[in-house]
């Protein structure tokens, strides 16, 4: 079947993906239209939703706020625009004119569909781009705006895409908030009539909201129902406005960037807007997030087969007192563990001896580096682990020779406060000289001393986000701030490729598919109570895989809610992702470091299955009695449970898991005990792992296909 059709009489274009079907159309006016988005449809099928539009109820009613791809300001439209053009000439609405349309294969197995614009009378050309891939329910939707005329034109509003629902009787929105240590919590409320805004207003994605949306008639359940989801690749601020309108549709319309700035297009000038992509999925958000992970590993990631290696993180162990001496000593210890991947956090450069300081002067500090960084790096290589570092290029301390050096370089307007947040400004990357200045210390750092893997950190929001030395330079800053950090990191990649990256910003700041196509990992949260981690993961691995979804046991009471919690039960819940270490290991009894040795092998063991397999959520953390997940290989010769029973009551039994996804006519032996299983008896009726008496109990089974 082909993958893009188009049936010339009905008009109608029909996208399919290997199960489902997205169909539009150019009405009468020239406006692309949306048609329907759901189960597979021949073309026939897809022009019985052509419909004659029939006259307005009212003077006072106009086009259909939900139903149209890119929903223009202009005519009689009155939802959220999509598309919000302001000409010199002072004329704010846009009148579409067709120019014509192209179908092109970028790669093998990706199809993309351009559907080319202009405006009836402004030089503004908008093309709708549309790609599909044969492995993958996910549909990408970007708009590309180019201004061929010699008049400057301000985008008050440049979505990537618009999506609108089939018409149900109720409607479901499912996304996730938080803040700082409390990131990606689960919230699944009926849809509002009227406008839902979900935001960021801070120049990253935030700790409290992350840019992607799912949709459901009320009726779907993890394993069970129909899904509309889609997410947004971009790491700034972003809006997604979801409807549901007094006549019961149900739609939404994302892309970067929040109200207030408007974007210049000058004459010549094009703008590519981040990539919107949407899933139709059924089976349910357990289905909808398997769908996610998938594509993220095979269209987003930049070496998704690999296995992240299991790393040591000095942060919790030591703040900011890091010195060579100390490095060694924990570098020693973790690589006796089984780690693979030592990362010197904050502290090793400059005046940097607390957060009040040293941001911009990247040099190690010879007071505690005195032969520089390449002793350790060696020693860290020497015992056989690969050497990361923390940096926050995006950033500088007021108290640091780059700001004295360079006062004009961090976002700010002449006559404002420049608030400080953490004693630190946020440098300007959208001016070249500053990300040209990034890129240059970064490439040298990764090259002169061999460094397999940056923590690039981003520690405050932006304020103030003013670039006074160019025209509308404060509407500007937004976009060319984030492209200019994906260039500096794209060179940087180019330039090195063993090179891996985790993006963190403050925790789980900026996750989202534009960083994760640049990066191989996420630090999540700046949380690492494995109690509250449970919740965070939970909604991390809703849209994100557990292949980037980075987890570190560290010590106990936690430093940031004092609760304890044993070892085991610490190392279960990071083993749902890429396991790491986080503790002070030269405080680690003998006993502590063989459990430790014991669990970190283990992990290695079964890390195919969490980094590469299928996630199924068994329980979800607010069930009573426990939490669990599973992991299956894809060719479910082998699955992995994880179960977390925070507090037991007496007389509660043991949960029971239903394994799902496994081969029904197998059976599978339990790789600890030797029990061996029917499918279909761990399907239907269930086991009950074995776990400890008492609060903070967990288990780890793993479970092989017998031959
Ligand atoms: C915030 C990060 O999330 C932490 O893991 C740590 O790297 C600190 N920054 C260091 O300042």
């Amino acid at each position: 079947m082909p993958v893009i059709a188009f049936a010339p009489d009905a008009g109608v274009w029909l996208l399919s993906t290997p199960r489902t079907s997205y169909a539009l159309r150019i009405d009468a006016t020239g406006a692309p239209c949306h048609l329907g988005w759901g189960p597979a449809l021949t073309l026939e099928e897809a022009g019985e939703l052509v419909t004659p539009p029939g006259p307005p109820a009212s003077s006072f009613e106009g086009r259909p706020s939900v139903g149209e791809e890119l929903p223009v300001d202009g005519g009689p439209r009155y939802g959220p625009p999509s598309l919000q053009v302001r000409f010199a000439d002072g004329t704010r609405a846009f009148e579409w004119q067709a120019t014509g349309h192209r179908v092109h294969e970028p790669a093998p197995g990706s199809t993309e569909l351009v559907l080319e614009f202009r405006d009836r009378v402004h030089p503004l050309r908008v093309a709708l781009h549309y790609r599909v891939h044969d492995d993958s329910d996910v549909i990408e939707r970007w708009t590309v705006l180019r201004n061929d005329g010699v008049a400057p034109v301000a985008l008050q509003r440049a979505d990537s895409a618009a999506w609108a629902l089939p018409l149900r009787d109720g409607y479901r929105l499912s996304h996730v908030t938080g803040q700082w240590s409390a990131e990606t919590r689960l919230r699944r409320d009926p849809l509002p009539f009227g406008e839902t805004v979900l935001t960021s207003r801070r120049g990253i994605t935030s700790h409290h909201a992350n840019p992607w949306v799912m949709l459901d008639a009320g009726d779907a359940s993890e394993n069970h129902g129909q899904v509309w989801s889609a997410a947004l690749a971009w790491s700034g601020s972003w809006r997604i406005t979801v409807q549901r309108t007094p006549d019961g549709r149900a739609g939404f319309t994302g892309g970067a960037g929040h109200e207030g700035p408007a974007l210049p297009l000058g004459p010549g000038e094009e703008h590519t807007t981040p990539v919107h992509a949407g899933l139709y999925s059924e089976g349910g958000f357990g289905a909808a997030s398997r769908a996610w992970h998938a594509y993220t590993l095979a269209h987003v990631l930049p070496h998704p087969r690999e296995i992240r290696p299991v790393l040591y993180n000095s942060w919790e162990a030591t703040g900011f007192d890091v010195d060579e001496a100390g490095q060694r000593a924990l570098a020693a210890r973790a690589a006796a563990l089984g780690v693979e991947l030592y990362v010197m956090d904050d502290g090793w450069f400059g005046a940097r001896r607390s957060a009040e300081a040293g941001l911009g002067d990247w040099s190690p500090a010879p007071d505690r580096f005195p032969g520089g960084l390449t002793p350790l790096v060696e020693e860290v290589h020497r015992l056989g682990m690969r050497f990361g570092l923390w940096v926050e290029p995006e950033m500088v301390s007021p108290d640091s020779d780059l700001y004295r050096t360079h006062p004009d370089w961090v976002l700010h307007f002449p006559h404002r406060t420049r608030t400080e947040l953490r004693s630190q400004l946020v440098l300007n990357l959208a001016r070249r000289d500053v990300a040209d200045w990034a890129y240059g210390w970064l490439t040298r750092l990764v090259g002169d001393h061999g460094i397999d893997f940056l923590k690039w950190d981003m520690n405050r929001a932006f304020s103030e986000a003013g670039w006074p030395d160019r025209a509308e330079g404060a509407d500007a800053v937004w976009t060319a701030y984030v492209q200019h950090l994906y260039g500096i990191i794209d060179r940087l990649r180019a330039e090195h490729p063993g090179l891996r990256i985790e993006t963190c910003s403050g925790g789980g700041g900026r996750v989202d598919l534009g960083m994760l196509a640049r990066t191989d990992q996420a630090w999540p949260s700046d949380n690492t109570d494995a109690a509250d981690r449970i919740d965070i993961q939970h909604g991390y691995g809703q849209l994100y895989p557990a292949r980037t979804m980075a987890a570190w046991v560290t010590d106990v009471p936690n430093q940031f809610t004092g609760r304890s919690v044993p070892l085991r039960f610490r190392f279960h819940v990071a083993m749902a992702g890429v396991l790491g270490i986080g503790g002070d290991l030269s405080r680690w009894s003998e006993d502590e470091l063989a459990e430790g040795a014991a669990l970190l092998a283990e992990y290695k063991r079964i890390r195919h299955l969490v980094q590469h397999g299928g996630l199924h959520r068994l329980r979800a953390p607010d069930d009573e009695g426990a939490a669990a997940v599973q992991y299956t290989a894809a060719d479910r010769g082998e699955a992995l449970l994880l179960v977390w029973r925070r507090t037991s009551r007496p007389g509660d039994p043991a949960p029971l898991l239903r394994p799902a996804g496994l081969d029904p006519a197998a059976r599978y032996r339990d790789a600890r005990t030797g029990a061996v299983h029917s499918a279909t008896v761990l399907r239907e009726y269930g086991i009950r792992p074995e776990l400890p008496r008492g609060d903070w109990a967990s288990a780890a089974v793993h479970l092989v296909r017998m031959p």
